[in-house]
């Protein structure tokens, strides 16, 4: 009896010894031990109790990439502005309102960290986005809170959206979250121009690793799926000075190497393609490019083993437009749209690295070394080897700031007058 007695205490203990070890518990309690939001990864309570609808939005990524997000938002024109009809009345449906950006750039990849077995990490990380984006808090000054959480990282809906909405449930906070996989899924099943073939989601290592894709697409097609995980495609878009590598041709060998497999395995004729990294539509048409390419090319006996499974033109899917419009109709549905005319702009912010902390190991350019970075454990939110500062466009890497530049004009002229 007495066996059995200490047995079930020990079971108990390791359970609630798991519990309290769980990133998303441990973010739950360190946000309700610090309602004044005094501390990192902690916000006001207050902030949420009144009205919410002049608060801004809240938009993330494990980078610069979650700006091809913030571009559609700012374009999404279907519906009528003051009636929420259907159709486009030539303003954007959210131009009353205004967002705050935050690209946790030093801590990317994020798609990385799975592969190493940091999963538990990576979800305390898009954890402490959520909690940066609810509080004022920032280095040098303090931002607004925010009404709705846009999770514009495919990897972090992929590992963080059920735990942020989880912590907001907790916490007891009207906070609206939306991600960008289930908006994926919902565009392909409402576009791709009759399309009826394989469908390929080019995504993040870990994107690909948690299968959201693949079950997030069953649930509104029967089309076959197969996953294109780039382990360096997402950094060297950001500009990552380790990733030396032009991209064209990190694309065109992660796309040959995908064909390969896919001919191998007898695959599906792939006649869409998903961008499954908010990065990638950035490099959209490099993409196109490296699909065409390897279509053409002949083997050893002339023949072009990729020419069948290839469509001569593919159809692309961006997720963006769909999150656009799952986040109106979840706003418009909670009576949560601003009704007073902002004052100010759109914010942006990033993390760098933060030499100040204890034990930080820094590579020689200043950001987070590898091993320190993808050494890292979870429990301890409220760290600060990372600190948020604004994100200008003199922050970004020349050939990054040219892409937004080119690629995402309104973003690109939000950029430019924030403060
Ligand atoms: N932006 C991320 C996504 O959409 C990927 C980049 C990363 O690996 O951090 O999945």
């Amino acid at each position: 009896m007495a066996a059995f007695l200490r047995f079930t205490l020990l079971c108990v203990f390791a359970v609630v010894l798991r519990a309290t070890d769980d990133p998303l518990a441990v973010a739950i309690g360190h946000a309700k031990a610090h309602p004044q939001g005094d501390v990192p990864a902690s916000f006001v309570a207050a902030d949420y109790r009144g009205d919410l609808r002049d608060l801004p939005i809240g938009v993330f990524d494990s980078g610069v990439g979650g700006l091809t997000v913030l571009e559609a938002l700012k374009a999404h024109d279907r519906h009528h502005n003051l009636t929420g009809a259907d159709g486009a009345d030539g303003v954007p449906d959210f131009a009353g309102e205004r967002f705050v950006y935050f690209g946790d750039q030093a801590n990317m990849p994020y798609g990385n960290y799975s592969a190493v077995g940091r999963t538990d990490f990576l979800r305390e990380l898009i954890l402490r986005d959520a909690l940066f984006l609810l509080g004022r808090r920032q280095a040098n000054g303090t931002k607004p809170p925010v009404k709705a959480i846009v999770i514009a990282c495919n990897t972090a809906t992929a590992y963080g959206l059920d735990d942020i909405r989880a912590a907001v449930k907790a916490w007891g906070i009207p906070v609206i979250v939306i991600g960008v996989v289930e908006a994926g899924a919902q565009g392909l099943a409402e576009t791709a121009e009759g399309a009826q073939g394989g469908v390929a989601v080019l995504a993040t290592v870990g994107t690909c690793a948690s299968n959201a894709y693949p079950k997030a697409i069953a649930k509104v097609t029967g089309r076959p799926v197969r996953q294109l995980g780039s382990a360096s495609l997402a950094a060297a878009i950001e500009g990552d000075p380790s990733v030396k590598t032009p991209i064209r041709d990190i694309i065109r060998a992660d796309v040959g190497a995908f064909l390969k497999s896919a001919a191998a395995d007898g695959a599906a004729p792939i006649d869409t393609l998903m961008l499954g990294c908010t990065h990638y539509p950035l490099v959209a048409d490099e993409i196109a490019a490296a699909f065409a390419y390897w279509r053409e090319q002949s083997d050893a006996a002339g023949r072009k083993p990729y020419a069948a499974l290839v469509a001569p033109r593919l159809k692309q899917v961006n997720p963006a437009a769909w999150t656009a419009e799952a986040l109106w109709r979840s706003l418009r549905g909670a009576k949560m749209m601003a009704v007073t005319k902002p004052s100010s702009g759109d914010q942006f912010f990033i993390s760098v690295a933060n030499p100040q902390w204890p034990g930080v190991g820094l590579a020689p350019d200043g950001t987070l070394a590898y091993e320190y970075k993808y050494g890292r454990s979870p429990n301890q939110v409220g760290r600060e080897d990372t600190i948020n500062v604004p994100m200008t466009a003199d922050r970004l890497p020349g050939a990054t700031a040219g892409l937004v530049r080119d690629k995402l004009p309104l973003t690109w002229r939000s950029l430019q007058g924030a403060r």
